[in-house]
């Protein structure tokens, strides 16, 4: 896993935010790179139109721009010690990043929630938010920012977990990831208070009952975890949190700098094709840090 790292360019500043993580991260992965940039097709109209006014193609003008665009920043990364190739490709750019890092093997798609169009707080851009929903690649995702921000090298892997068996299906991957990039983990789990429970006119009494006992069974759920983890050699710690899950997530790993943050698109609540999952969609939108974003093994299609 975690071979070769493609990452997607449109041209613009805000999507080479993502260029900082890169080194790092092909660095310790040891992975070659490969930058990508797809070129919207013409309209067939417009390119008839070139045609019959036997005009230079302007598909074939964006290619060789696009090229030496790419050429630049390979360039960059080369000097930094990095293998780079560059790529240009025609298609309808979400799709054709899915498909491109799917068909020719990529461990890893690197991308920023933004590009051209500019940053909007709590979204991303479509086509960021098509890749994460429907690639079956981990996609590491960095939140694009207005100002450029500073990078914080990644110093731990927070792996948040529901107690589902969906969202433990991650946990393979991001122990390789942890491993290759010798980062130590931090398992976290979020107790949430059940309404249901706390509608009942007789339940109030037993609310903070049933809130301890709901702690130490995912206290002791997150220790069964750790020491597994552990045995594989890695630095494993884990944390349990009450609370709403995406606030608690983001809090905690934004109150260690640095931290790297893990996650399915699914959990508990099982596989809605093309929806994510709500505390995803809410961490996506929300952590103002790196992400890592994986399809659940379940929904993986028989890969090259
Ligand atoms: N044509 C493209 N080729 C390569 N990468 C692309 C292309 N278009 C977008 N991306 C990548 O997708 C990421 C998010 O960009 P996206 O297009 O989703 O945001 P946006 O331009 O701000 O929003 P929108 O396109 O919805 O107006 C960026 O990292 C960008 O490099
Ligand atoms: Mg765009």
């Amino acid at each position: 896993m975690f071979e070769k790292l493609l990452v997607a360019l449109d041209g613009s500043p805000v999507a080479e935010q993502v260029l900082p993580y890169v080194e790092p991260l092909a660095r310790d992965l040891k992975a070659p790179v490969t930058l990508l940039h797809v070129l919207e097709p013409l309209p067939e109209e417009v390119r008839a139109a070139y045609l019959r006014l036997s005009l230079p193609l302007e598909e074939l003008i964006n290619v060789t721009k696009a090229q030496e665009y790419l050429a630049l920043h390979a360039r960059r990364l080369r000097e930094a010690g990095l293998a780079v190739e560059i790529q240009t490709i025609t298609g309808h750019p979400a799709e054709a990043i899915v498909e491109h890092a799917q068909q020719r093997g990529f461990g890893l798609i690197a991308m920023t929630t933004h590009g051209r169009s500019g940053v909007r707080r709590w979204t991303l851009g479509s086509v960021a938010e098509h890749v994460v929903r429907a690639s079956h690649t981990p996609v590491f995702l960095v939140r694009a920012t207005e100002k450029l921000h500073r990078v914080t090298a990644m110093q731990r892997l927070v792996v948040p977990l529901d107690g589902s068996p969906l969202a433990e299906g991650i946990l393979p991957a991001a122990q390789e990831l942890a491993t290759r990039l010798s980062l130590p983990v931090l398992l976290v789990r979020v107790v949430t208070f059940p309404v249901t429970i706390a509608a009942w006119p007789e339940g109030q009494s037993y609310i903070g009952e049933l809130m301890d006992q709901m702690q130490r069974e995912a206290e002791s759920y997150v220790e069964a975890l750790t020491q597994r983890l552990q045995k594989s050699g890695l630095q494993v710690a884990s944390h349990v949190v009450q609370g709403e899950p995406a606030g608690e997530i983001a809090r905690v790993a934004r109150g260690k700098p640095g931290s790297l943050v893990a996650i399915s698109t699914h959990a508990r609540s099982g596989l809605q094709r093309w929806i994510l999952g709500s505390v995803t969609d809410k961490l996506i939108r929300n952590y103002g840090g790196p992400l890592v974003v994986f399809h659940p093994p379940a929904e993986r299609p028989a890969g090259p």
